[in-house]
């Protein structure tokens, strides 16, 4: 396996020395192409990531063409029904195109692969290989038996003392914003999430490496890091010298070159004040806070096996307020959950209106494998689910709108991210407090530039502006220097 590697890791080197010097010659030599579809959350993105950073040793490059690949690969979640039923539907509606390449490998990987495992090649006779979140380092070796005809499911968890993380290679970023997992794994029991059984107990990344790789990622041009984990707060047990997550945001602050850092998942009873602090105190840490509470209702919070009441979860927002008046919060809203009376739901309603969130994030309840909510009478029929959904998002869309109205007429730094997905002839980017702005481009700004905009319009979702001068003007060449932005 290892001797394989690194003739692989050989060819990787010269087809970069070739790449590199510009010669021709490296279309003729052979190279393997994978096709990657991610589903869920940002900890999934950045794992395809590392997926294509392994291959990239073993000669694959990636494809946007899914009849041109080798490989053919689907990170999957299973937080909720819907994205776990999407990988089935996924999976039949490519399955051709084995006919038309029987050499080309299906692999699957992630939550729905750790959930299922080998019943999943069982259930889906086309897929040649399956491997949980844990095995990503693996993956040579397992390709490597696929190449023999064999079919593989691989989802041991590895112990939390032997853990290690894929290092983050900052060729394989795109843009000014990167994602890095300091963390995975959930030691908390909420009732209703499949999260701890999927991807195991908490393992934080040791202090240096997270260290060395910031310093890479920006060094490689990143300006705008997002630190994942399902629940920050807890980063550092378990490490050598009991590191923790305001230490690390402290270190990390100092970081030559680094503008941004942002981070999910606080988890309410863990986010004390230290943390909040470094909204106020922290040059690089954005204003800006995802703290999901799930529900308004004291007795759902309990049956969510939560640890704190409404009472303390709008503490924790006014503490955050406290320290930065301008902060944007968002959350996690489940409706629906097993015995969620109306008077519960007009609870998480009226937290709503209190806390005056940014925007949310809502889900209809939907019972997992294995949690204990789901041996509870998933009691909600389906359209009152709907109709509380929808309850709860029109009156945020009316908070949302209010919200982003103090915008108008101020002044914001944005990282620009590149050219508008709607608008190619704009750019775009985001605030500190994570609104994405649209803009007017101007000579000498590019993907990667901090810029100051004034905002023109407040839309449903995003705003727009035009780029300023320091003194308030229409720029032409304005590129502000580095802002602390408080
Ligand atoms: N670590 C995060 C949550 C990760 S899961 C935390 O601290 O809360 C992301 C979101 O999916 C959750 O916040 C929850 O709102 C939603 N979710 C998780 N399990 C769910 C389920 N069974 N049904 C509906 N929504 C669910
Ligand atoms: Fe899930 Fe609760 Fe952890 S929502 S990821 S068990 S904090």
């Amino acid at each position: 396996m290892l001797g394989i590697e690194k003739s692989h890791e050989v060819m990787y080197v010269f087809f970069c020395v070739l790449a590199f010097t510009g010669k021709k010659t490296v279309t003729s030599l052979p190279t393997k192409r994978v096709f990657a579809i991610t589903y869920g959350c940002q900890m999934n993105v950045y794992d395809t990531r590392r997926i294509l950073q392994v291959l990239a040793r073993l000669g694959y490059e990636e494809t946007n063409d899914p009849t041109k690949c080798d490989l053919f690969l689907i990170n999957t979640c299973s937080v909720r029904e819907k994205p776990e039923a999407k990988v089935f539907s996924t999976l039949a509606r490519y399955k051709p195109l084995k006919s038309l390449n029987p050499d080309m490998v299906f692999a699957v990987c992630g939550c729905v692969a750790q959930q299922h495992g080998r019943a999943l090649l069982e259930k889906v006779p086309w897929v040649d290989l399956v491997f949980g979140p844990d095995m990503i380092k693996d993956l040579p070796y397992l390709l490597e038996e696929i190449e023999k005809g064999k079919r593989l499911s691989l989802t041991k968890r590895m112990p939390r003392a032997s853990y290690e993380f894929v290092e983050v290679d900052p060729k394989f970023e795109k843009g000014p914003t990167a994602f890095l997992t300091i963390m995975k794994g959930c030691d908390k029991v909420c009732t209703f999430c499949i999260v701890p059984y999927v991807r195991g107990r908490e393992v934080s990344k040791p202090f240096a490496k997270v260290m060395d790789e910031v310093r890479s990622l920006v060094e490689g041009g990143v300006k705008e890091i997002t630190l994942l984990g399902q629940n920050v707060n807890s980063y550092g047990k378990g490490l050598e010298g009991n590191p923790d997550f305001v230490g690390l945001l402290e270190a990390l602050n100092d970081t030559k070159g680094l503008e941004r850092l942002r981070f999910v998942t606080s988890h309410p009873r863990d986010a004390d004040e230290r943390m909040m602090a470094c909204f106020k105190n922290l040059r690089t840490v954005c204003e800006y806070l995802h703290l999901p509470v799930q529900s308004g209702s004291d007795r759902i919070l309990k049956l969510m096996k939560r640890g704190y009441t409404s009472k303390e979860f709008i503490e924790k927002v006014e503490m955050a307020r406290h320290y930065c008046p301008d902060i944007a919060i968002s959350t996690d809203i489940i409706v629906g959950f097993p015995g969620e009376t109306l008077k519960d739901f007009e609870d998480t309603l009226k937290l709503l209106e209190k806390v005056q969130f940014d925007t949310i994030y809502s889900f209809k309840y939907s019972p997992r494998p294995h949690t204990p909510a789901s041996r509870m009478p998933d009691d909600c029929p389906p359209e009152e689910k709907q109709r509380r959904l929808m309850e709860l998002q029109s009156l945020q869309n009316e908070i949302t709108r209010k919200r982003m109205q103090r915008f108008l007429g101020r002044v914001e730094e944005v990282l620009v991210e590149g050219p508008s997905e709607r608008n190619p002839f704009q750019l775009c980017g985001r605030t500190r407090t994570n609104f994405v702005v649209n803009f007017d481009p101007v000579d000498g700004v590019e993907a990667g530039s901090l810029v100051h905009v004034r905002i023109t319009e407040v839309l449903t979702n995003s705003l727009r502006g035009e780029i300023v001068r320091p003194g308030g003007g229409l720029a032409s060449t304005f590129q502000p220097e580095a802002t602390d932005g408080h």
